[in-house]
């Protein structure tokens, strides 16, 4: 399968999630097969300032590829001069947030709001589309709410556009991330578009791809099954699951470039966010989790570390 312009063999891509997919997530998942990730959610405007919180968004080591970088906007001028600035900074194409449900973002326009206004969804992908050479994209929703299920109308105009591919997660914005996701529209959305669509949405195994490839589906993220659990991609891949002693060690992992980006402080507890899910199973993970939690620094967290595997 080729998605911008580029071949995956399984078709297996890693999430963009705020405040989860920065660079050592994306290391590690590639690692163990993901074979394209996003950035999260970046402000375009935001990036046109060249605001503190934004920049470090876009930073990554030269490995760190295909890389997609994500935006967010309700502004058609924003999305086409931050879509320049992250063509120059040499990205492997541009996807354009259309399903994100918090209230930050839906307040402003933007994000799942999108769903609810198709022209200007249009119009700023054109702009987006226009802006730049390397491929776009767009992930949305299946709409706003049960009464308004419009992925086809919003992915119909939004292909007139010559964006390269769609990602729908097929829940409603009153969904948030909850419930089944209404994968019927999957299939409506193959049967009349050309446009490859990447599926979004709870998949977690082998007979999951199946289920979506079968519907018709092109590629598949993977989002929350993959915080904590890297090996996900191996494992959708037809390779093994982690053994204990391997998920310490890549947790140690983790934990060390999380403090080399951010710093031992903050780095350690940017790390609390994965622990629970690097030990979901194991012998006395209820006790270790408690005392993670109390780690005031990276050495501390890393003894509770090392002590935890030690007592099996
Ligand atoms: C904590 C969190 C942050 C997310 N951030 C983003 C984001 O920045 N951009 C985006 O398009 N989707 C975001 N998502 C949605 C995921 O990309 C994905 O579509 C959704 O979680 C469903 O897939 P999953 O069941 O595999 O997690 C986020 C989801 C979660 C749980």
């Amino acid at each position: 399968m080729n998605l911008y312009d580029i071949s995956l063999r399984h078709g297996l891509v890693l999430a963009p999630m705020s405040g989860y997919t920065n660079w050592p997530m994306r290391a590690l998942s590639r690692r163990f097969g993901a074979e394209l990730c996003y950035t999260e959610m970046i402000s375009s405007a935001g990036l046109i300032k060249s605001t503190k919180n934004t920049l470090p968004l876009l930073d990554r080591p030269m490995e760190d590829a295909p890389l997609i970088a994500q935006i967010f906007t309700a502004s058609p001028d924003d999305a086409g001069l931050s879509a320049r600035i992250i063509q120059d900074q040499g990205f492997d194409g541009i996807d354009i947030n259309m399903g994100c449900p918090v209230k930050k973002v839906v307040h402003k326009g933007a994000g799942s709001a999108l769903m609810k206004d198709i022209s200007l969804a249009q119009r700023i992908t054109e702009s987006v589309v226009q802006a730049v050479s390397i491929p776009v994209s767009v992930k949305i929703r299946a709409g706003w709410d049960s009464g308004s299920l419009n992925a086809l109308a919003m992915a119909d105009s939004l292909e007139k556009t010559g964006i390269a591919c769609i990602t729908l997660h097929p829940r409603t914005r009153a969904e948030m991330y909850l419930g089944t996701p209404r994968w019927e529209i999957l299939s409506t959305l193959k049967a009349q578009l050309k446009l490859p669509v990447v599926a979004s949405g709870n998949i977690k195994t082998v007979q999951d791809l199946e289920n979506l490839r079968c519907l018709g589906a092109d590629a598949f993220m993977i989002g929350r099954g993959a915080v904590g659990n890297p090996w996900i991609f191996r494992e959708l891949s037809g390779g093994p699951g982690p053994e204990a002693v391997e998920r310490i060690e890549i947790l140690l992992e983790h934990l060390d470039m999380l403090c080399s980006v951010l710093g031992d402080q903050r780095g350690s507890r940017f790390m609390k966010k994965y622990l629970s899910a690097y030990v979901k199973g194991l012998p006395g993970a209820a006790l270790f989790r408690q005392q993670a939690c109390t780690a005031e620094n990276a050495l501390k967290l890393r003894s509770i570390i090392k002590e935890f595997s030690n007592s099996w």
